[in-house]
């Protein structure tokens, strides 16, 4: 198999290079704009619980096992996924990993362009001083307008996917690391800057209280689900993002030092984003339940009101755009280098092609809030609302689910073991034993209990008035989730152990 030494893509320089580089998937809009919105959304401190957990149970695991793949196949994820297959001769449907994972990162980056490019365009209206003085309900007016205008939402979506690609396809070295190794330091720096305007200016004890006082009573199933999910987005996990980079990086790191890093610094930078957005919001007397507009009202409105607040405004909206250029980055990388090893064309023709179909997919979510606002591709949700729910609740925890499966079940327990190359025995068998039955058992109980709707089995809990769903303790659908499940799990586990033995008395 194509276990050698190097990916023709290129590899990382060293071991920190690699951890830059996911460092710099990692942390993108899903921390600054998206974890305190919906933490906001979902109630504070219990959701962030949960989050945690999530970080520590599924999360680390199944990033080192999407690091070891990559690492062992060599090259694109959907072409790494073939080769382990054939290796570990397990069962051809394992592929649908690589395959899903592509048309995720499709989709995601075609919505994340679009937030990418509101960040860009705040940018420019911070430094020229749009929101000094303003009071918060023309703030709000100025988000709705950008967003009511999809001829500007179209520069600045074009603009971004020109940036990502101008990186890819200039290669792993000369483009993915020289960027990254800029961008992060900087926006390390920048984010230690605002903490401190945060908590010179505003009510940071609120928000400490809201993000880590966890009241259970808060916690839905649906918040449960959005953790989960959230925590495959924050780590980049599940699409093969990951697994790309693993490809690239050095035979004699440690996966499971530097995914520990990796993860720790994601965690810490979501963290230190919710402490310098909601004390401002608190000091305002705002809601933290905003929705996405909560970095594009509250901040800019504070920032207008603040001494300097011209110059750190544009300040922020600058790094917020450089984490999402680092993230856009991986999204891109894993079909390049597919389309690169299947047609034999040069990257920057794979990457330009790809861009363009991004970009065009982009223009779904720029008209979902204007011309297209009353089209909906799932129910009550526009195509960018959809383009969100559907990778990240799914497609993402179905991928991870797919990878702890894969590594626990479908390749062969020595492969598992050299390629991990723990120095300890011990720690080994304790992660191999959370990825094969703690980790998609976990997935599959969230997956299974947030996607059912308790309504459609006891139509007493709906609230004819709101339509919404009572948030009761009814067990059925968990019940009937649990055994669905179940059934799931062990079809998986036979399928693979059957593959498996077949090939070996072959
Ligand atoms: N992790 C990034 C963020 O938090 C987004 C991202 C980059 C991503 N690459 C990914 C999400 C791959 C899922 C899969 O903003």
């Amino acid at each position: 198999m194509a276990n050698n030494n190097e990916s023709i893509h290129g590899a990382w320089r060293n071991r920190w290079t690699f951890i830059l580089a996911a460092t710099g998937s990692a942390v993108g809009l899903g921390n600054i704009w998206k974890f305190p919105y919906i933490t906001g959304e979902y109630g504070g401190g219990a959701f962030v619980l949960v989050y945690l957990m999530c970080i520590a149970l599924v999360g680390i695991p199944v990033m080192m096992a999407e690091v070891a793949m990559g690492r062992r196949g060599r090259q694109s994820p959907i072409n790494s996924m073939k080769a382990l297959v054939s290796e570990a001769k397990a069962g051809p449907g394992w592929k649908l990993i690589g395959w899903m994972g592509a048309l995720a990162g499709f989709l995601i980056l075609s919505f994340y362009s679009v937030v990418a490019g509101w960040s860009l365009s705040y940018v420019l209206k911070l430094a020229t001083g749009t929101f000094s003085e303003v009071d918060q309900a023309l703030a709000g007016a100025e988000f709705e307008g950008l967003l009511g205008d999809p001829g500007t939402l179209m520069i600045w979506h074009t603009l971004f996917m020109i940036l990502t690609v101008g990186v890819v396809i200039r290669g792993v070295n000369k483009g993915i690391e020289s960027t990254i190794s800029v961008l992060m330091p900087l926006l390390f720096v920048l984010l230690v800057v605002l903490i401190g305007y945060g908590a010179s200016k505003g009510d940071i004890m609120s928000a400490v209280h809201f993000m880590f006082d966890a009241d259970f009573s808060k916690l839905t199933k649906e918040a449960v689900l959005v953790a989960l999910g959230h925590s495959f987005f924050t780590l980049s996990l599940g699409m093969g993002a990951i697994m790309a980079y693993g490809s690239y990086m050095p035979r004699n790191a440690s996966i499971s030092s530097t995914v520990f890093t990796v993860a720790g610094l994601d965690t810490l930078v979501a963290l230190l984003a919710g402490l310098a957005i909601f004390p401002i919001v608190f000091a305002n007397g705002l809601e933290p339940s905003a929705g996405p507009g909560l970095m594009f009202v509250t901040l800019p409105f504070t920032f207008g009101q603040m001494p300097g607040g011209q110059f750190f405004g544009a300040l922020f909206f600058i790094l917020v755009a450089f984490a999402a250029w680092s993230s856009a980055i991986s999204l891109i990388e894993p079909a390049t280098a597919w389309v690169v090893e299947r047609f034999k064309i040069s990257r920057a023709k794979a990457c330009s092609i790809i861009g363009v179909i991004i970009w065009m997919l982009g223009i779904g979510s720029v008209l979902s809030f204007n011309d297209w606002s009353e089209f909906h591709l799932l129910p009550g949700k526009t195509i960018f609302d959809s383009f969100d729910f559907i990778t990240a609740n799914i497609m993402l925890p179905l991928g991870g689910l797919l990878i702890a499966l894969f590594v626990g079940f479908g390749m062969k327990y020595h492969h598992a073991y050299n390629e991990m190359n723990m120095k300890n025995a011990g720690l080994f068998n304790l992660w191999y034993v959370v990825l094969r039955f703690l980790t998609p058992i976990a997935i599959a109980i969230v997956f299974i209990n947030g996607l059912l709707p308790e309504c459609s089995f006891d139509s007493e809990l709906l609230n004819a008035e709101t339509g919404e769903c009572g948030n009761s303790t009814f067990l059925m659908p968990r019940f009937i989730g649990g055994v669905v499940l179940a059934i799931a799990y062990i079809a998986i586990i036979a399928m693979s152990l059957k593959k498996t033995s077949r090939g070996l008395s072959s």
